[in-house]
């Protein structure tokens, strides 16, 4: 994470790294470019991996970790990253043999130290042009849609810029025969409309005169304990805008992926693997905001959501039906849809607007969290305590369980509802050390793009911190909100949470946590329950009552 210092890009536990001087470049790239020779000299394919985010430090280790079929290494693989104040850290963690990203899978750790330290067949650096000398570039950086609005994905905007500056800065620099794989999630047509006629502009300046090599194939990766087999041992899309192209491309995943037990899907252009990607995601948002609705008739009608999904789900034509939590984050599920909506008329060049389901679906789940907020209020009230200054307890900070991904989860949305309501914070969350969208909300993700502008009374949040101490968190809370099915809440006995706390207390489960002994013990001791799809709770408050 960054500090507004200029100089320094500062990691996430305080290491500080000084921004390199354009003095330090020369040397920085003979150091690259002779580790280039030598393992060329050793037969093996160069490639870059431009960005080194979530996506990108893990592929790197696994393209690093690809061998021949002798069990030769085969790959040396260069991590291109920009020396920006918030990402340069990663660079010197990867050459230290660290993972710049945190991960619950036990493989990741030990994957990148075997590249960089025994195999030597990863490095990372901040100088470009070693683009010059490589064979492929595998693209990750990031491309946003920024919205302005919450609930309303229309007034919003694709941010193209990282990804149009990493084009133009490949083009600049590659061997014509460099082929430039780009894994960014991105606006359908980008690489054919965006991407090409950039490339064959920049070749015809350098007086290059072959068509250029690219190709698109988005990643499936999952944050978690399974993060390095969503990449490497998962089903690929590929495309590419020529036939060279597409042959490259299928030959590069054949060899560093797990293809022969998950087969390649090649499709005949690269617009269709970019809509794969944005159809595939926003069905997903879809199916799970379809369920809103039917959680709120659930709450109001003595339904309890969790037994009828369950029911449903016995029917294999509806297997995939999911009970949606208090919002649907993580980095992919939320914009997705927008950058393909974005796309038909930005880049594909249509006026009408054919969008009605993404959009909707999108909207949906990006205020569902609201109504955890509503509930809260209502639960305290039935207790005669007012949301105003009661202190809330959120279980879980992350969008999804076991995971400390915190990127746009409901529960982001949660706090800052309740503290615009008045109410007092603490957070647990055994995965996430640092919450950065509050605790670097005037800069996280980006100035002018935190949620924080939709809400009055968010100053104090910069200062909230994560506890890893469920019994220090719960003691006299007024309400606690189990927020992510993280597995250390799902065995929470009510007895020792009341006992804990010291008092009865409202208890909000947002994610089907509960089951029927467990709500009607709360009701016992004197609680107040609510949740959301949970309308039978009634049921079970009078009969406990009785
Ligand atoms: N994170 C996920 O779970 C996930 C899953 C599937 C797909 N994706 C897609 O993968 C892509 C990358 O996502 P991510 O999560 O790794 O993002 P990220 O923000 O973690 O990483 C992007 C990295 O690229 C770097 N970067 C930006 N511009 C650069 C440039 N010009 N040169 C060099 N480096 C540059 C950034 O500094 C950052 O380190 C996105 O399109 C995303 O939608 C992500």
């Amino acid at each position: 994470m960054a500090t507004k210092e200029q100089s320094f890009s500062v990691s996430p536990t305080g290491e500080k790294f000084p921004i390199p001087e354009r003095a330090d470049y020369s040397v920085e790239y003979d150091r690259i470019a002779q580790l280039i020779a030598k393992n060329r000299a050793d037969g093996r394919e160069i490639v870059a991996v431009l960005g080194v985010g979530f996506v990108g430090a893990v592929m790197a280790a696994i393209v690093a970790d690809t061998k021949d079929g002798s069990g030769k290494s085969s790959k040396f693989v260069i991590g291109v990253q920009r020396p920006s104040t918030r990402s340069f850290w990663k660079i010197h963690l990867l050459n230290r043999g660290e993972s710049p990203v945190k991960a619950e899978d036990p493989e990741v750790d030990p994957m990148i130290r075997r590249c960089v330290i025994e195999k030597k067949t990863l490095v990372a650096t901040y100088n470009e042009d070693v683009l010059k000398l490589v064979d492929c570039v595998v693209v990750d950086v990031q491309c946003d849609y920024l919205k302005e609005s919450l609930g309303d994905l229309q007034t919003g905007r694709t941010d193209m810029a990282a990804l149009e500056k990493s084009f133009g800065t490949i083009a600049e620099r590659i061997p014509p025969e460099c082929l430039v794989l780009i894994e960014t999630t991105v606006a359908p047509g980008t690489t054919e409309q965006v991407a090409y006629p950039q490339f064959k502009k920049i070749f015809r300046k350098r007086g290059i005169t072959s068509e250029p090599l690219l190709a698109h194939s988005y990643e499936r990766v999952m944050p978690g304990r399974e993060y390095v087999k969503s990449i490497r041992d998962f089903w690929r899309v590929c495309s590419g805008v020529n036939e060279t192209a597409k042959k490259r491309v299928v030959t590069f995943l054949n060899e560093v992926l797990n293809t022969k037990d998950y087969p390649l899907t090649v499709l005949d252009r690269p617009i269709e693997s970019e809509t794969a990607k944005i159809v595939e995601n926003s069905y997903r948002a879809t199916i799970l905001a379809f369920l809103d609705e039917w959680s709120l008739f659930a709450e109001q009608n003595g339904v309890d959501l969790v037994k009828v999904i369950k029911a449903i789900k016995m029917r294999p034509t509806h297997s995939n039906i999911i009970f949606p939590g208090p919002g649907i984050g993580g980095y992919c599920l939320p914009k997705d849809g927008g950058l393909g909506m974005w796309a038909y008329k930005h880049i594909l060049g249509w006026k009408d607007n054919i969008f009605k389901i993404t959009p909707a679906a999108i909207n949906i789940n990006d205020t569902r969290a609201l109504r955890v907020a509503e509930m809260t209020r209502d639960a305290l009230r039935n207790m005669d305590r007012p949301i105003a200054a009661a202190e809330v307890l959120l279980l879980g900070a992350s969008y999804r369980e076991d995971v400390g991904d915190t990127r746009y989860s409901g529960s982001e949305l949660i706090v800052r509802k309740l503290t615009e309501m008045g109410a007092e914070i603490r957070v647990h969350d055994p995965y996430v050390d640092h919450w950065w969208e509050f605790e670097a909300q005037d800069s996280y993700p980006s100035a002018e793009y935190n949620l924080k502008r939709f809400f009055r009374n968010q100053e104090k949040l910069s200062t909230l911190t994560v506890s890893h101490d469920l019994l220090t968190s719960l003691n006299d809370v007024d309400a606690i909100i189990l927020a992510v099915r993280h597995s250390h809440y799902m065995d929470l006995a009510p007895d020792d949470v009341v006992k804990s706390i010291g008092k009865p207390a409202a208890i909000i489960d947002c994610f089907g946590m509960l089951d029927d002994s467990k709500i009607r013990r709360y009701f016992e001791l004197g609680c107040e329950v609510k949740g959301l799809g949970r309308g039978h709770v009634n049921r079970i408050k009078k009969a406990a009552k009785r």
